[in-house]
């Protein structure tokens, strides 16, 4: 085979290094299942790097990582360092310097005993977020006057701009199209408090006059909260602010059975791209072997459907592969809960769905494509 995904990997801190573990033997077996290739390079950074060096991102890594097809992360975030400072140097620069504009985050229910909402099931709960990944409040535009004293002031300025918003509406519709399940896009806002928002609402009409086929809807986003947890199957696609798409996805991720279950891609199409779970490093869960692998497993899946689109329908096959596995897991009860407290290790996990994804393959599978 001459094709080959170049991936990096950036484990990070607290239970990131479990968790990713359990990704790549994942991929590992997708790979020689569907028959794809791969080069894996390992990044050390976070934490322990930093500690170390008191380097957080040098300029040489992320210059290498620039030229590679996907990275794959654990989760960064670590109580001994200041808040923010590796999750911005790294998950940040990520973002913002590769440019990776779409934060997807799909919200599927599995399972009807993962959810914790009453009379919902997996026919209620199938829609994803796509959450703006660039701009808004995480830009960091602001700042104090007199820090520290009585008078003190902080200032944050939210930055949308008509490129920026055109573009993640753009996508927005296109995947909808794609997906073609209910048709439905809505914008997510909250135009009736802050103005600016207008800009949204006004992107999301006229782009929306070149998918004619796609039902529009708007809504605020503490309206959009409520309906999450209430009725749940109103929605297909969701798309919204960066600082929405934060919040609501982690509403997103209790409806299907806990952050543990929850995966993400930073994309910026046909570039490289990055693909994380959207829980943290969980620093109370490091080096127990009991944090589920379940989110850093599926991370992997979305990264085989993104690789796909450039490399080919074998990284398409270990991606749908993946997925159908995993669900296969929760739909029989043999994973009851996706949590650190499953009572399942996570190298376990990490077994059951490898023997799944073995058990699941027609006599034929193997050969590679
Ligand atoms: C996420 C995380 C990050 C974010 C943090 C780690 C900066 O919560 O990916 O949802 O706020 O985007
Ligand atoms: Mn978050």
């Amino acid at each position: 085979m001459s094709v080959l995904a170049k991936i990096a990997v950036i484990p990070g801190d607290g239970i990131g290094t479990e968790v990713v573990n359990q990704g790549v033997r994942v991929l590992e077996c997708a790979g020689r299942l569907c028959g794809f290739t791969y080069t894996l390079k390992w990044f050390p950074f976070g934490a322990e790097h930093y500690l170390k060096t008191g380097e957080i991102f040098p300029v040489a890594a992320f210059d290498e990582i620039r030229t590679m097809d996907a990275i794959l992360l654990g989760a960064i975030g670590d109580p001994r360092i200041e808040t923010g400072l590796l999750e911005r140097g790294v998950v940040g620069k990520l973002r913002w310097d590769l440019d990776l504009y779409v934060n997807l985050r799909p919200v599927v229910l599995y399972a009807p005993q993962l959810t914790p909402l009453k009379n919902k099931g997996p026919e209620d709960i199938n829609f994803i977020i796509v959450r703006e990944n660039t701009e808004d409040s995480y830009l960091g535009l602001g700042g104090f006057v007199k820090k520290g004293t009585p008078d003190e002031v902080a200032i944050l300025e939210s930055i949308y701009t008509r490129k920026g918003v055109e573009r993640i509406i753009r996508y927005a519709y296109e995947l909808c199209r794609k997906r073609n399940q209910k048709k439905k896009l809505t914008l997510c806002d909250k135009a009736n408090a802050i103005p600016v928002h207008d800009l949204w609402r006004r992107v999301f009409r006229e782009v929306g006059r070149e998918y004619p086929d796609i039902t529009q809807d708007m809504a605020y986003v503490d309206a959009t909260a409520m309906w999450m947890v209430k009725n749940p199957e109103w929605f297909d696609v969701i798309v919204t602010t960066n600082m929405f798409g934060d919040i609501l996805s982690d509403l997103g991720a209790m409806l299907q059975g806990g952050m543990g279950i929850c995966a993400s891609g930073n994309i910026h199409p046909g570039k490289v791209s990055m693909f994380e779970p959207i829980h943290g490093s969980a620093p109370k869960y490091a080096g127990k072997n009991s944090a589920s692998p379940i989110a850093a497993i599926l991370s992997v899946s979305m990264m085989l459907h993104y690789l796909s689109e450039k490399l080919g329908p074998p990284y398409a096959a270990g991606g749908d592969l993946v997925e159908r596995s995993v669900a296969e897991l929760f739909a029989s009860g043999r994973i009851q809960d996706p949590s650190a407290s499953s009572g399942i290790n996570t190298d376990a996990i990490g077994d059951l769905v490898l023997e799944k994804m073995t058990a699941g393959r027609p006599a034929s599978a193997g050969t590679p494509a």
